[in-house]
């Protein structure tokens, strides 16, 4: 499974330890920056995932910022983009089950690096449910 990851100043250091936690246990990576902890401005890095998405790059994006909302804010401006912002494994999971969304927005600054890796594995473990949830995710385009 590939998955791609972005992130502004803010979330660097979590996108660095997620990456290297993704490899450990086998996962490939799509790095779309940035790659340092100078200031940037989070909408080149969501709209990146975003496209990568669109365009089949991997299976899911992690998009990290200060709060995760700038991140979200941008990604689902892209058509087809369900990006939602998780702060605890609950959350993760029915972002999963009842949204199916394919990007998760982690808040850098509000989270620990272990919460943002159950989180993760929480997503990753989650099944969509389909059924009414379908419905209700085919009217979320304009
Ligand atoms: C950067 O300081 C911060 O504004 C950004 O990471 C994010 O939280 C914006 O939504």
């Amino acid at each position: 499974m590939k998955i791609i990851l972005g992130a502004d100043h803010a979330g660097f250091e979590s996108k660095k330890l997620i990456t290297e936690w993704l490899h450990k246990n086998n996962y490939e990576t799509l790095d779309c920056g940035t790659n340092s902890k100078d200031s940037v401005d989070y909408p080149d890095f969501a709209h990146h995932v975003a496209n990568g998405i669109i365009a089949n790059k991997g299976e899911f994006g992690i998009l990290i910022c200060g709060t995760g909302n700038g991140v979200a804010m941008v990604a689902n401006k892209h058509p087809n983009i369900r990006a939602g912002i998780c702060w605890n494994v609950e959350v993760a999971k029915l972002t999963k089950a009842h949204n199916n969304a394919n990007i998760i927005c982690l808040p850098a600054r509000f989270i620990s690096f272990q919460e943002m890796i159950d989180i993760i594995k929480a997503f990753i473990e989650t099944e969509f449910e389909g059924h009414r949830h379908l419905n209700r995710i085919k009217k979320i385009n304009c």
